[in-house]
């Protein structure tokens, strides 16, 4: 098994790839250097001329206000709306005739819409909500596939100052209900059915399980995707197309104030209970900067990130950037091999895409199918390369450069989080590369690698990530939880945002990024924490303990392995493996299934009674132990 990811791999790789004269040519930002160094002297004067390249209704008082640090504020008193940016700026110009979104399902059917019918959907929805009682800060969760819809179901949201919250489609009825819940959703988006490897998924009959007895649940919105043939509960249920048809195509925005919140995600921290990342309107000012000047914008591209919307990836960059940016964002139900291993340089060549954005899993699934299947196919139109969601290891960004970007495109591998909004540690395309490391900081952001003092460790060492000063497109909160928010992110390493990744810095002051130092294990870059898988484990009856560690994996990156003990009498069988995996996936959902189990007498833990994963994993990957001294026995 190759060691991915690990510093030794990385330390190894010293070759640079310089941009070709063509790239240099074309950058937004040609000289990289003096930019950061201009950025890093004035950085609020940095966030302050990017936010003027977006429209506001009210001008902001101040840039930055830190006097409740860490519930940090940005452009106070600037009134603004993100869907404005994304579609109201383009009607009546050019753009609004512009393809804003390709479309394509599982089974190959295409749809396109021009920014003046995606506004006009936009509307209409916006309106439907409104119809359904939806009022300003109220919270909506979309349950929905890679579908116009869910970029519109966001989109109508923002619009009216709803607060939308995606669910990942491939989450368990119960991971949904405990989301919903948590927000108290008044509405919930779904669809009749999804789709996926010529599967179709029972969305909405996994929504009635979520919801029932739900005490927030007003309406459910139904997309009708295969006819609509589910069961409606009269006075709850409603179809999207009933709710819309007859809705006016206009809808006035809601002038909002830069801090009003835009959407809740939640992602996975260190104990079982998922943490609702809160984003707000102004948030859009990042990430319209990051995804301008890394992607490299220019006017007629069409952009394709295989992302899903269910994470930050399809929030910040398949839906708000590329609207912001008025180009042509590629949306996809299925998956990139499916159903052939070309599936995805088919859709490339035909739909000419000229930038790719997608996450090192992929690239090493599409590795171990060989270059054969890239290789038939006119990648011609492709200009840059991106890379999200875990660290690529060098071989796998090789091939990518080579097969993929055929020696011309320069990789943008993007390190930043559900947390962060935006890209934070992010080549820019006139920089030269390493393989396997995201380079620098983005203009304006600083970032270090410390040790548990805060204090910077030398060049080489591996440390903790660390993010010196805040940005706009942070995370404000943790819905319902300020405490969690200062403690995860502000308390350990006071002064800082801890990341919760290690890394180090390179001679070059180059970030390569190893991995989460927390119990996050991210599995084919789907982040999911090692509690909370856990504690669907110990759900089971016959279990009565269990550690879950992350193991590397040659195309996943990481999967996860389970101790576990059983209770007393209950004797360790394959029937009970399967059973377990079947708990894990009915509480959390297939990407949370664990490769491995193993039935152990004992886990190592401290002497309060932690189990202490660390050894697990050491023992497991037969490393060194370290420090044993907290061990109980
Ligand atoms: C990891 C995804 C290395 C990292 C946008 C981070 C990466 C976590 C990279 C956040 C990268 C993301 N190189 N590691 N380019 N991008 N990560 O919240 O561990 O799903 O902390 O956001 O993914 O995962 P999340």
């Amino acid at each position: 098994m190759s060691k991915l990811g690990t510093t030794e791999v990385l330390l190894n790789e010293k070759k640079l790839y310089k941009p070709s004269a063509k790239i240099l040519k074309n950058a937004k930002v040609k000289q990289w250097k003096a930019v950061q160094a201009k950025a890093k002297k004035d950085p609020l004067k940095f966030w302050d001329d990017s936010a003027k390249e977006l429209e506001w209704y009210a001008p902001w008082k101040q840039t930055f206000d830190d006097s409740n640090a860490p519930f940090f504020k940005w452009f106070v008193g600037g009134k603004c709306n993100i869907a404005h940016n994304c579609l109201d700026r383009w009607i009546g110009t050019p753009v609004e005739n512009k393809t804003a979104i390709i479309w394509e399902s599982d089974a190959g059917n295409k749809r396109k819409m021009t920014y003046k019918e995606l506004n006009r959907a936009v509307c209409k929805f916006a309106n439907g909500l409104k119809f359904l009682k939806v009022k300003k800060g109220d919270r909506v969760a979309i349950y929905l596939q890679n579908i116009p819809e869910t970029a519109i179901a966001m989109l109508a949201c923002a619009k009216i100052g709803a607060v939308h919250s995606v669910v990942y489609a491939g989450f368990s009825a119960n991971a949904l209900r405990e989301r919903i819940d948590d927000q108290r959703a008044k509405i919930l988006i779904t669809s009749d059915v999804g789709h996926r490897r010529g599967k179709v998924i029972a969305m909405k009959e996994l929504c009635d399980k979520a919801i029932s007895g739900s005490q927030s649940i007003q309406h459910v919105i139904v997309v009708r995707q295969d006819g609509g043939h589910v069961p409606m509960k009269i006075n709850r249920d409603i179809f999207y197309d009933a709710l819309t048809d007859t809705q006016p195509s206009t809808c006035p925005t809601e002038v909002m104030d830069s801090e009003d919140p835009l959407f809740i995600l939640y992602t996975s921290g260190t104990t079982a209970k998922p943490k609702g990342v809160v984003h707000v309107h102004g948030y859009m000012v990042g990430v319209h900067k990051t995804f301008q000047w890394v992607m490299d914008i220019r006017g007629d591209e069409t952009y394709w990130c295989t992302a899903d919307p269910g994470w930050i990836t399809g929030h910040s960059y398949i839906v708000y950037a590329p609207f912001m940016s008025g180009i042509t964002t590629v949306m996809f139900e299925g998956v990139p091999d499916f159903p052939k291993p070309d599936r995805i340089w088919k859709m490339i060549e035909k739909y000419e895409v000229n930038i790719l954005y997608t996450a090192p899993t992929l690239v090493r699934a599409l590795m171990s199918y060989g270059e054969k299947w890239p290789d038939k196919y006119k990648l011609k139109s492709l200009r840059l390369l991106g890379s999200v969601g875990e660290p690529i290891n060098p071989e796998a960004w090789r091939w990518y450069y080579k097969h993929v970007g055929k020696g011309k495109c320069q990789i943008m591998d993007t390190w930043w989080q559900t947390e962060t909004g935006m890209f934070m540690i992010t080549p820019l395309p006139s920089m030269p590369l390493k393989a396997g490391s995201a380079t620098l900081p983005f203009p304006g952001i600083e970032a270090a690698v410390v040790d548990e003092n805060g204090k910077k460790v030398p060049v080489g060492k591996g440390g903790f990530l660390v993010i010196k000063t805040p940005w706009p497109s942070m995370l404000r909160t943790l819905f319902n939880n300020p405490e969690r928010y200062v403690d995860t992110y502000w308390n350990k390493i006071p002064g800082y945002y801890l990341t919760g990744d290690m890394a180090h810095v390179d001679k070059d002051g180059y970030f390569w990024i190893q991995g989460r130092s927390d119990d996050v294990i991210k599995i084919a870059g789907h982040r999911i924490g090692n509690a909370e898988i856990e504690s669907a484990i110990v759900s089971h009856k016959s279990v009565a303990e269990a550690g879950v560690i992350g193991k590397p994996h040659p195309i996943k990156g990481q999967c996860a392995k389970a101790f576990v003990i059983l209770n007393r009498g209950v004797n360790p069988n394959d029937k009970l493996v399967n059973e377990i995996k079947r708990t894990i996936r009915s509480k959390l959902g297939p990407i949370a299934v664990v490769d491995e189990i193993e039935f152990v007498e004992k886990l190592p833990k401290t002497r309060s009674g932690k189990i202490m994963r660390r050894v697990l994993k050491a023992q497991e990957l037969g490393e060194d132990l370290g420090d044993t001294s907290g061990l109980a026995d």
